[in-house]
């Protein structure tokens, strides 16, 4: 971390939301000193309720707790029906294509097509509270509309990121219990038409009973395949459908979405989230940290498919009644200026992306900023992964002239917001460092039994008081919830929420974020657990055994690593090399299907056994340090046999 501190531009957010560190102090002194005070306060402010909350907090059966029961709302509504009143001819969402196409839906616009997509989930393929739909959408402003269609009817949607497998695609199916899949029949992509229905169709071959239709988008207008009495034309229906729809009244607590994301099991987690608390932190959110104005134009680059994209593409700006940008292309094409092209044009704000972008974008073109007009801008964002201090120099300086907050935000899929970040206009910045805990929420370093980590040491990032837009539940899984998440930390004796990273407090209260403590790496800002990558290389017919880690990498932060034991190793020298490449491509290739080429591994080595305890454990550090290139410091003696990490170590000297 640098040791520079950078102060917020007062000419240029001096009337920020919260513009100084007393108004932050005295924020969280608040919360502190009423804790439902606080929130209550906040959710009578910014939610349009139907019928208010009489409970603010039930913790009866923690860790399944209750925010604001007895009140109803409809989070379609909040995002949009109720911005009719002043925000009409506003601009809601501005989507630009990957060829430069653009569309503009004005709020108006934006409530007659949910509207009429809610219509057609509900007449045609009778989607009710609490259905499930999958969404297996590109970058376009149909997978924001069928989001807020299922919001309006209280159906639950969960969106599987475009880049999933077939399988994967059908294991979240599956598990969802889908009764509706909306897909596209594809998109662009550097100036490429790309396909998904396939994928659908792939995924739908086997154990897909629950879905009873497929809704399709036609985007790049591909030939697809269309299965009669199952697949229905997204545009050819929707004509027919009214522009009115009643919004389904749903208690706080109902189910807005599920999203899966990975642990340190093989099989991915169904995280659940709520309506009424998840709303209410994706909105506030908006203000506090981005200080979003009613004039300003905001875009987020993630896509829909993670949390990110849900909470601050979708729900967050809309429901705080800002313009929102979608993108459907790629910061790199047709150059390196592609981002600070569509700031110049849209006059952004707000910019807000993950550090492997602005990685990318930095090595492809430092001066690339230079050439544009970007003085729209007010606050820079960065989410997923620590940023290092030269890319955030980078991201200060060429993007932000050296005037723009940058917003370091650490959260996760199951935060639902933000929950450490800079404040634009208050924070003092220490670059890499996601500051501190935003008001009303309890983040704390604490170890297992919750007495606090000394300054300086690393501890477990905990969140230590329940949070209206946290986690609810794992879907169809309420034990492993409780393991998951409230199994290793406690605090005055009760579980509490530990983040599964590892966190360092300096002498100023400054939280720099050290890393994951369990098998979950961080590829690109993606969470990607070890044991779903290990299960699909372990399919493979030759392989004995597999262990995989997260390895430095310049663009991605970390790339993927795998050390495999073969079952036949090649005899001869001769065939060694062309047989390992090929076991390699076969290996790649089954990781794509079952889940995606996001996963593929970056870089493999053939070993001749993994570094064992003598009852069988693998010992990941180890391996870890090794593709590090670090210095073994841990005791091997007790390993069974030891002297498989010098042969290791030798073997990763040729990779
Ligand atoms: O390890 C942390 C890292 O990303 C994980 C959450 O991943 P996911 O649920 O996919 O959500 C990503 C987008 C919110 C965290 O457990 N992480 C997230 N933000 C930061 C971060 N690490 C360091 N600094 C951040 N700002």
């Amino acid at each position: 971390m640098s040791k520079e501190i950078f102060y917020p531009n007062k000419e240029l957010l001096g009337d920020a939301a919260i513009n100084s560190m007393e108004q932050y102090r005295e924020l969280v002194k608040k919360a502190d000193e009423d804790y439902e005070g606080f929130w209550s306060d906040l959710a009578k402010e910014k939610i349009d309720w139907f019928k208010p909350f009489d409970r603010v907090l039930n913790e009866d059966d923690a860790p399944f707790y209750k925010w604001f029961e007895g009140g109803q709302l409809n989070v379609a509504y909040q995002c949009v029906g109720r911005h009719l009143k002043d925000k009409k001819n506003k601009a809601a969402i501005i989507f630009e294509g990957d060829n430069g196409d653009q569309r503009t839906l004005t709020y108006r616009e934006l409530y007659y097509e949910v509207n009429r997509t809610a219509n057609l989930f509900r007449n045609k393929f009778d989607i009710k509270k609490g259905d499930r739909v999958v969404l297996y959408m590109p970058m376009i402003p149909e997978a924001a509309i069928t989001m807020l269609a299922c919001a309006k009817l209280g159906a639950i949607h969960s969106v599987v990121f475009g880049g999933f497998s077939a399988e994967a695609l059908r294991d979240r199916i599956i598990d969802a219990e889908a009764k509706l899949v909306v897909t596209a029949d594809g998109a662009f992509r550097k100036g490429k038409p790309y396909m998904l229905k396939p994928v659908v169709d792939k995924a739908l071959e086997e154990g897909c009973d629950c879905v009873k239709a497929v809704c399709v988008v036609e985007r790049n207008k591909e030939p697809i395949h269309w299965e009669r009495g199952r697949d229905y034309s997204y545009l050819q229906m929707i004509e027919n459908e009214s522009v009115k729809c009643e919004p389904e009244m749903v208690d706080s607590e109902h189910p807005l979405f599920l999203l899966y994301t990975s642990g340190s099991t093989g099989k991915p987690k169904g995280v659940q989230h709520s309506s009424a608390g998840y709303i209410l932190w994706a909105q506030t959110t908006m203000e506090y940290v981005f200080d979003l104005k009613d004039n300003d134009t905001y875009w987020c680059t993630a896509d829909v498919g993670w949390i990110t994209g849900h909470t601050y593409i979708v729900y967050g700006p809309l429901a705080a009644g800002a313009t929102t940008v979608m993108f459907e292309g790629v910061p790199t094409f047709p150059d390196a200026g592609r981002c600070w092209s569509m700031v110049e044009e849209y006059q952004i704000n707000q910019f807000y992306t993950a550090p492997t972008a602005i990685r990318l974008l930095h090595k492809m073109g430092t001066d690339e900023p230079y050439k544009y007009d970007l003085s729209s801008l007010r606050v820079l964002g960065t989410v997923g992964e620590p940023i290092d201090p030269d890319a955030w120099k980078w991201y200060y300086e060429a993007v932000g002239s050296s005037k723009c907050s940058i917003v370091d935000t650490y959260w996760q899929t199951e935060t639902g917001g933000h929950m450490i970040s800079p404040l634009p206009g208050a924070t003092p910045i220490k670059p890499g460092c996601a500051t501190f805990a935003l008001p009303g929420i309890k983040a704390e370093i604490i170890e297992e039994d919750g007495t606090p980590t000394p300054v300086g040491e690393k501890g477990f990032m905990c969140i230590t008081k329940p949070w209206p837009s946290m986690i609810r539940n794992i879907w169809n899984d309420p034990e492993r919830f409780k393991k998951a998440y409230f199994g290793d930390c406690k605090k005055d004796g009760k579980p509490v929420y530990f983040t599964g990273d590892g966190a360092m407090m300096d002498e100023d209260g400054y939280i720099t974020i050290t890393g994951r403590t369990d098998d979950v790496i961080n590829v690109s800002g993606h969470r990607m657990g070890t044991a779903e990558v290990e299960a699909a290389i372990n399919n493979h017919e030759n392989v004995a055994a597999v262990a995989v880690v997260g390895k430095p990498h310049d663009i991605k932060g970390e790339g993927i690593f795998a050390y495999i034991v073969l079952k036949s190793v090649p005899s001869s020298k001769d065939d060694d090399v062309a047989d390992m490449l090929e076991t390699m491509k076969e290996i790649n290739a089954l990781i794509k299907k079952e889940i995606g080429a996001i996963a593929l591994c970056d870089d493999m080595a053939f070993v001749p056994d993994l570094p064992k305890t003598r009852s069988g454990k693998i010992m990941r550090r180890i391996l870890r340090s090794l593709v590090k290139g670090e210095e073994i410091t841990q005791d091997i003696s007790t390993l069974e046999d030891p002297s498989i990490v010098k042969t290791i170590e030798d073997i990763l000297k040729k990779v």
